[in-house]
């Protein structure tokens, strides 16, 4: 399960011996991390609607895929309960890219268990009727076209339906080294 921070696997030194791997062999799921917590990621509110039920997950491996057709895609744990609503031929969903001084509303979708997680926040509804946060930095809207199974996590492609910018000039909240991070100044 993806669990940003718990990871307890000991941290590499700058100069760590390379994990290599024979044609057959994977390199371990604690090198592959090691390399991964170096690449940073904006972080995101990924939320459906299917029938009468919303729900919603913070993820930060939202991907952009086309602009021609307009794709996104986002890769989300199979353990994770959004997965049963995005599947059916109407399945959709809504990805809203937080702004930097989001980070506890980041952490209320990531790791609010009991309880109602659109309590906190601004939320409407979007073309497809997936929740996106008015005060967001930009959010798409998307009816899923398709899903790939890799690992123990599963790509939802989405293609876009609807999308606004709504605060242009805010910074984003990123996700670096297991922390939530904020662009420094130029
Ligand atoms: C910064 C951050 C980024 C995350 N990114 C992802 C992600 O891209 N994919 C994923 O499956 N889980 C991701 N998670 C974990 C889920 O948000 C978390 O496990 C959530 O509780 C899953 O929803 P559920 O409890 O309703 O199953 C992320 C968590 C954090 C804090």
């Amino acid at each position: 399960m993806w669990a940003p921070g718990y990871d307890r696997s000991p941290r590499s030194s700058m100069s760590e011996s390379p994990s290599t791997a024979s044609n057959t062999e994977p390199v371990s799921s604690t090198a592959y991390r090691d390399c991964l917590r170096h690449l940073a990621g904006g972080v995101s509110i990924v939320t459906t609607k299917h029938g009468d039920i919303t729900h919603g997950m913070t993820a930060s491996a939202v991907v952009s895929v086309s602009a021609e057709p307009p794709l996104v895609a986002v890769v989300i744990d199979r353990g994770h309960s959004i997965n049963p609503l995005l599947e059916g031929d109407d399945a959709c969903f809504a990805v809203s890219i937080l702004a930097e001084e989001q980070r506890e509303l980041a952490d209320r979708f990531a790791f609010l268990k009991d309880g109602d997680r659109f309590l906190r926040g601004t939320w409407e509804h979007a073309e497809t009727g997936s929740p996106v946060l008015a005060d967001s930095l930009a959010w798409l809207d998307c009816r899923v076209s398709a899903r790939q199974p890799a690992g123990s996590h599963t790509i939802f492609v989405g293609s876009v339906v609807a999308s606004q910018v709504r605060r242009p000039d805010v910074s984003p909240l990123l996700y670096w080294n297991r922390a939530y991070r904020a662009l420094s100044a130029d």
